[in-house]
């Protein structure tokens, strides 16, 4: 898709179709109103703006006479002025971009409101906003949908002739990250048939090489040298060996952040077999691996100046008469062990190898994403990402960074008084916790397992996997932690 920033009038510009934007507030809708219907050169009727009154979302479309350069205009309402935000102008520009779609256009060009500020997050997140809802699985599909083409040009364009450079750098930013996201919500919704231990690894290393950083990948025999046990346990129920992979980016000479992906590429829960109704979407339980392949391939091709490590432990989780069964105790990487109560409690065996193993970088700071609970998705639903850890300032740097992206992350306690939810009388901890806050004992049982570092886990149940539509997000996998993480280490000192 060709995506670029420009400057001219509505009058001057031509596309197939251009959107603009409108606030709600009574005087100010119509003075806008007005002012865009003189700039376009037609009469907006009161029966053509029938009810449109620039609610939020709302979208009229209006259309000039002949011989207009554009003949379609799309006017998407703001909502009230007072309550603009980021994500009101991404919802906004997902709109008119979906409507633009919906008629087939190929060129569609987004107006920058006149009010907006800042310009450059305002430029970044109508840009997002409009590239994340174009997003498609369909590659599977042999006869593509009828009534939707594909928008081929995008134009984000602004009155401002000053600013064409640091609309240039916004729209390009966005259009990285956007396209970053979707190659984590690509890998989230590949099957399991697809996407096992050694194709994660490659897309991984076609990442890597496509956009400049480092990337190398650990077979079965090097993980045994290693002696990460829980990798090597969950895995030995499956056909397709596990693999552990190592991103780089950034000068070696600094201490790193770390981040470390829950990489399962379909978890069946083993052994303690998951029930067969929804099991399809644990093709998704790789998500976390998604967010760091995505993230570093987006850090890599905005050149941010950081040093990151990436760590995902991939594996397949099913049963089989070599699976781990209930029972069994695993040791892991940093000696410690674990009772496999339940083998449906995977992540956490395989992260608390790679949490161990992170130490061996000396990191700065780690930060884990995993598909880890159910319970996250109970206690939060699907619009805010469990956040626990052992650093408030840490925390605090994800939070702001999950405001500005609205990849909203909360914090859960890790009070010490649930830590007798998974003490095993036979091993250093066990893998389940009992009925209650499942979430918290699966952060506590991984801070078993932690160095001596800063660290958040971040339980991206609920988020990664979405069973709706949203305006720029689709039911399966949503590509979440890319973008937030990005805005985070763009900030990163
Ligand atoms: N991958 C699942 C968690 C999950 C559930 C992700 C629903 C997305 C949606 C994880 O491996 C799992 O099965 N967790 C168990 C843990 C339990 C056995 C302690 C769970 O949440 O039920
Ligand atoms: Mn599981
Ligand atoms: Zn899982």
């Amino acid at each position: 898709m060709n995506v670029r920033f420009e400057s001219s009038s509505l009058i001057e510009h031509s596309a197939e179709v251009i959107a603009a934007f409108v606030h709600q507030d009574k005087a100010i809708f119509r003075k806008e109103i007005q002012a865009l219907a003189r700039k376009i050169d037609v009469r907006i009727s009161a029966a053509e703006i029938g009810d449109f009154k620039g609610k939020e979302d709302d979208c009229c479309v209006v259309y000039a006479q002949r011989g207009a350069r554009t003949r379609r205009y799309i006017i998407v309402g703001l909502g009230e002025r007072k309550k603009i935000s980021m994500e009101r102008y991404r919802r906004a520009a997902a709109t008119a971009t979906k409507r633009a779609r919906s008629f087939k256009a190929k060129t569609v060009a987004i107006f920058v409101p006149q009010t907006a500020r800042p310009f450059d997050q305002t430029v970044h997140a109508l840009t997002e906003g409009a590239l994340l809802s174009l997003y498609r699985f369909d590659k599977y599909i042999s006869k593509k949908e009828e009534n939707s083409g594909d928008v081929e040009s995008l134009s984000i364009v602004s009155i401002e002739r000053s600013r064409l450079k640091e609309g240039t750098a916004a729209v390009r930013k966005a259009q990285i990250i956007s396209e970053a996201t979707a190659l984590a919500r690509n890998l989230g919704n590949a099957p399991g048939n697809e996407i096992y231990p050694q194709t994660l690894a490659e897309a991984a290393q076609q990442s890597a090489e496509r956009s400049g950083y480092r990337a190398s990948v650990l077979d079965e025999q090097e993980i045994k040298d290693l002696a990460m046990g829980g990798v090597l346990g969950v895995s030995q129920g499956s056909a397709h060996p596990p693999r552990f992979i190592i991103l780089e980016y950034g000068p070696a000479s600094s201490r790193p952040v770390v981040l470390v992906g829950k990489g399962v590429t379909f978890d069946s829960g083993g052994i303690s077999i998951k029930p067969s109704a929804g099991m399809a979407e644990m093709k998704m339980d790789m998500s976390g691996a998604a967010a760091v392949i995505g993230t570093f391939e987006a850090v890599a091709r905005l050149k941010l100046p950081v040093h990151i490590v990436g760590l995902i432990p991939a594996v397949e989780n099913l049963p089989s008469g070599s699976a781990i069964r209930p029972g069994d105790i695993l040791r892991h990487y940093n000696g410690k062990t674990s009772e496999v109560d339940n083998t449906d409690a995977e992540g956490r065996l395989i992260l608390a190898d790679a949490l161990g193993y992170a130490e061996t970088f000396k990191p700065q700071a780690v930060i884990d994403l995993a598909t880890l609970t159910g319970a996250v998705v109970v206690a939060l639903g699907h619009h805010a990402t469990g956040m626990m850890g052992n650093d408030p300032r840490l925390m605090e740097k994800l939070k702001s960074a999950g405001e500005t992206t609205y990849e909203r992350v909360w914090e859960l306690p890790l009070f010490d008084e649930y830590e007798k939810q998974i003490k095993s009388d036979i091993a250093d901890v066990k893998n389940t916790g009992g009925k209650w806050a499942g979430s918290i004992t699966g952060g506590l049982f991984l801070k078993k397992f932690i160095g001596n570092y800063k660290w958040v886990h971040l339980d991206i149940a609920g988020t990664a996997m979405l069973e709706e539509n949203g305006d720029y997000t689709f039911k399966g996998a949503s590509g979440v932690g890319v973008r937030l993480l990005t805005e985070f280490l763009r900030r990163w000192k």
